[in-house]
């Protein structure tokens, strides 16, 4: 196992960044900035053991700074929407930054993705990693509350890179914390549709057209969103359905099959011609599979790959969207004296 540590450029601002690299003992890397606590670079091996970069990305910071459709970033405050911009929280009604149409995304025009966070080397037993913090300000993009936020990336013998999150705040705010990664199983070869995807999840939450939830828990039965079995991410994705329409494809919220915080399978994706397999677990309630329908062929990305339609896909363990206007969904409320604390692992093997 070893870590190391280099300048990756500075921001308009004049914020440093720096870049770590951590290697296990199998030869797995990531390489992950403080720019975002992205991770810029994921190596894993496939089944005859060559090691691919499988994360979407770019080359350089500057890729990062002028447009990132949050390319293997932290999100938060809020990961996903908040219909209108808006929420009520103890009889007072809360104004945030709208960027996603009328509603607000992953929180807002300046989230944790586009800030320099405090970085910490971390060592465990079985794991080398890297310990981000940032303090987001009372009233940032609208939020009530100081947030101390840690995002802790660990990187273990067994492959795996495992993500702590914890925060802890003086006012009551909505929390919801997850990773952006844009994964390709390929190592960017070709488009994700010949994935194949396993979601642990009977039932999901459909949308409006503004992708915010109408309140509804929907079995996913007899539907192109039932991925209890293995199914490659192509076979359904341009169905003649509502949601599908909605989404542009798969952009959906699957409330997983579990009770209370305990650590579960997610979802476990296959990719067939390299034999590459990447297993979710969290402790969340539910997961956003995002299917890259919105790339589109006009970013170039790391090595020189145009990433073209659905060139990537997206695992993000969360709570359900626009929670704060749902009082029948799970809380995502953070009140002081508590303490926010979720993990998730991504496991990758091959067969
Ligand atoms: C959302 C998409 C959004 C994308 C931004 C995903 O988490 O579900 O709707 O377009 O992030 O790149």
């Amino acid at each position: 196992m070893d870590r190391s540590v280099q300048p990756f450029g500075a921001t308009p601002d004049g914020e440093r960044v720096r870049l770590y690299t951590l290697r296990n003992i199998n030869g797995m890397t990531a390489e992950i900035m403080t720019y975002g606590a992205t991770v810029v670079t994921l190596t894993a091996p496939d089944k005859d053991g060559n090691f691919d970069d499988i994360v979407l990305g770019y080359d350089h910071l500057a890729g990062y700074l002028e447009a990132s459709p949050y390319f293997g970033a932290i999100v938060g405050r809020y990961g996903n929407r908040i219909g209108k911009g808006t929420f009520t929280l103890d009889g007072t009604t809360y104004t945030l930054a709208t960027n996603d149409g009328e509603n607000h995304l992953h929180g807002g025009l300046k989230g944790f993705d586009k800030v320099v966070w405090d970085d910490e080397p971390v060592d465990r037993s079985d794991a080398v990693g890297v310990k981000l913090s940032y303090l987001s300000k009372d009233q940032e993009e609208g939020y009530p509350g100081n947030l101390d936020v840690s995002v802790t990336y660990l990187l273990t013998n067994k492959n795996e890179l495992r993500i702590e999150y914890e925060a802890t705040t003086d006012k009551a705010t909505p929390v919801n914390i997850t990773h952006h990664g844009y994964f390709n199983l390929t190592g960017g070869e070709r488009d994700i549709l010949g994935h194949e995807l396993m979601l642990n999840a009977d039932r999901f939450t459909p949308v409006d057209k503004g992708l915010i939830p109408t309140g509804e828990l929907r079995a996913v039965e007899g539907t192109p969103m039932d991925f209890r079995k293995a199914t490659p991410i192509g076979a359904r994705i341009d169905n003649d359905y509502e949601q599908l329409e909605f989404g542009g494809g798969y952009d959906h919220n699957w409330v997983l099959n579990k009770k209370g915080d305990q650590m579960t399978l997610a979802a476990e994706v296959y990719e067939p011609t390299t034999g590459r397999v990447m297993k979710v677990h969290t402790t969340e309630p539910a997961i956003q599979f995002y299917a890259g329908n919105f790339l589109d062929g006009t970013i170039t990305g790391k090595d020189g790959i145009v990433y073209r339609h659905r060139y990537g896909f997206c695992l993000e363990t969360q709570h359900y969207p626009d929670s704060p206007n749902q009082p029948d969904f799970p809380s995502t409320i953070l009140r002081p004296g508590r303490k926010y604390e979720t993990t998730t692992i991504y496991a990758f093997s091959a067969r």
